[in-house]
């Protein structure tokens, strides 16, 4: 399928460098030049918000937060992503309270699937670190890493095949209703990665090594 990213930093990065066998590619920004290196480094194409949004099916927003509306306005307001599925990556919290920056009581995702009726949206990837979805070899002792994500029910097959293409596997937990549990659920691991925490098993119920607990 034909993916346009917004954005061309980490993430962008990281998701573009594993769906690049399987999908075609255009990562975007406000910067051509710094877009256009990005792109050169993983052999794909590169162009404006607006052009990135004109050629996606699917649309990755992989901007920081709050950008994500300056983004919409850049690609030309919400026609320009009318029937297409939106992707939301985002968490939409402060790095020194590890607390959402939402004030409305919306998810980020929500207030996303709000500013573009047209479009089907849902949420994943937000939850591990660019380095994880970087890494090609998802499996941890042989078992796969799970990635739950919430979707329009229009957006849910696109969704699924897109974790999966980065070799995880996918776990819906509904509509974009349960969006702000996984943004929630992203605040913890953020504190504790910011706290020295393993990117690949920051969370993690079971500790990853045999340790005595007293
Ligand atoms: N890094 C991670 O490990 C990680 C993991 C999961 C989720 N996330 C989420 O993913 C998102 C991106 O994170 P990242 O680490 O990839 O960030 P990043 O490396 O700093 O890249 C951010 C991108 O957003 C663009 N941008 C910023 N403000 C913009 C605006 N107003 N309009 C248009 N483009 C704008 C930047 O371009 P300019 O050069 O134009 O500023 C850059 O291309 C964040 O929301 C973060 O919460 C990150």
């Amino acid at each position: 399928m034909r993916i346009g990213i917004i954005g061309y930093g980490n993430m962008a990065r990281a998701l573009a460098g594993r769906w690049v066998k399987e999908h075609e590619i255009m990562l975007s920004g406000r910067n051509l030049d710094k877009a256009a290196e990005a792109a050169r480094s993983l052999n794909i194409k590169s162009g404006s918000i607006a052009e990135a949004a004109g050629f996606g099916e699917v649309v990755v927003f992989a901007t920081h937060n709050a950008a994500v509306f300056d983004a919409i306005e850049q690609a030309g307001g919400a026609r320009a992503f009318a029937d297409k599925v939106v992707i939301d990556i985002n968490n939409p919290i402060d790095t020194k309270t590890f607390l959402t920056t939402r004030t409305d009581g919306l998810s980020l995702t929500e207030a996303i699937a709000d500013a573009l009726p047209g479009a089907y949206v849902g949420k994943a990837f937000n939850m591990a670190q660019a380095r994880v979805w970087a890494d090609p070899d998802k499996s941890f002792d042989g078992r796969a890493m799970v990635t739950p994500y919430t979707a329009d029910e229009a957006a849910d097959e696109m969704l699924a095949t897109l974790i999966a293409d980065v070799g995880s596997e996918p776990l819906r937990l509904g509509g974009n209703e349960h969006a702000y549990k996984l943004e929630a659920a992203a605040a913890i691991v953020i504190q504790v990665l910011f706290a020295g925490g393993d990117a690949h098993t920051v969370l993690n119920l079971i500790r990853p090594e045999a340790k005595p607990i007293r």
